[in-house]
């Protein structure tokens, strides 16, 4: 542990578990999408900056490819991190659900908060991240950052790609919100959302729904969007130079 870690007011500390095992499929051939480069460095560094940008997180777990630990590894040997942050990398698994729980699995005893935050949304900003971690502190068992949505939402029956697909409801956008990432969760209750739930699903934060615990929302932000197909690179590439021009870096 580093000297500048540091534990919240209430002493308890926080860790990230940063998924980031996946291919990337979407995105097209290539390296798998972590790796990919914005503005030349990997999406991945990007994403560790971003939580490591928060104070009060002093560790980041990365799962990395379960072929791909050892040059993950080298890839966060070679660039500029924050010093009182500490790094470990994990062996990942066949999915996301699967990645999470072998980041938990390297969790030391002594992390009461986790987030996890997909290495795909690397441009969070540190006001989000902070904003999580706070709501947990505060005593929420699971914390997501949420946007309200600018389309309407239909509901219908899925036809595959071959033809129109019937409408089957539009529910009321006002009520609807669009998930992101980091979620924050009380380590506890994650820890038993992943030896309780075995569905597959898309956020962590639906296994404690699961479980029957409360969820919160608290505010997202729209640079925090995930990188998915290949217009996500030329927006986020463009949020880089706005900061550049706005923060001088
Ligand atoms: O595929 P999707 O965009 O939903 O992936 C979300 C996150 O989960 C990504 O950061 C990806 O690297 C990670 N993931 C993982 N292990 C898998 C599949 C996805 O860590 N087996």
């Amino acid at each position: 542990m580093s000297d500048d870690s540091r534990p919240s007011p209430t002493g308890v500390r926080t860790a990230v578990v940063i998924p980031a095992a996946g291919r990337g499929v979407r995105l097209g051939p290539g390296a798998p999408k972590a790796l990919r480069t914005l503005n030349g460095t990997p999406m991945l560094i990007h994403a560790v900056r971003a939580m490591a940008a928060s104070r009060a997180v002093s560790l980041v777990i990365v799962v990395a490819p379960s072929d791909g630990a050892a040059e993950v590894k080298s890839l966060l040997d070679a660039h500029a991190l924050p010093e009182r942050t500490d790094i470990l990398v994990v062996p990942g698994g066949d999915t996301r659900q699967e990645s999470v729980r072998l980041g938990l699995d390297a969790l030391p005893p002594e992390y009461g908060i986790v987030l996890v935050h997909d290495a795909a949304r690397p441009l969070v900003p540190v006001d989000t991240v902070d904003a999580v971690i706070e709501a947990v502190l505060e005593g929420a068992p699971a914390v997501v950052p949420a946007l309200p949505l600018a389309d309407t939402v239909k509901e219908v029956e899925p036809a595959g790609a071959s033809g129109p697909e019937p409408v089957l409801a539009t529910p009321d956008r006002s009520r609807l919100r669009a998930v992101q990432t980091p979620q924050g969760f009380d380590r506890a209750t994650l820890i038993r959302a992943h030896e309780t739930v075995t569905d597959n699903v898309t956020d962590d934060a639906s296994m404690v729904e699961q479980l029957g615990l409360q969820v919160v929302a608290v505010p997202g932000h729209e640079e925090a969007f995930k990188v998915t197909r290949p217009l996500d690179l030329v927006l986020a590439e463009a949020v880089l130079a706005r900061r550049r021009l706005t923060d001088g870096f």
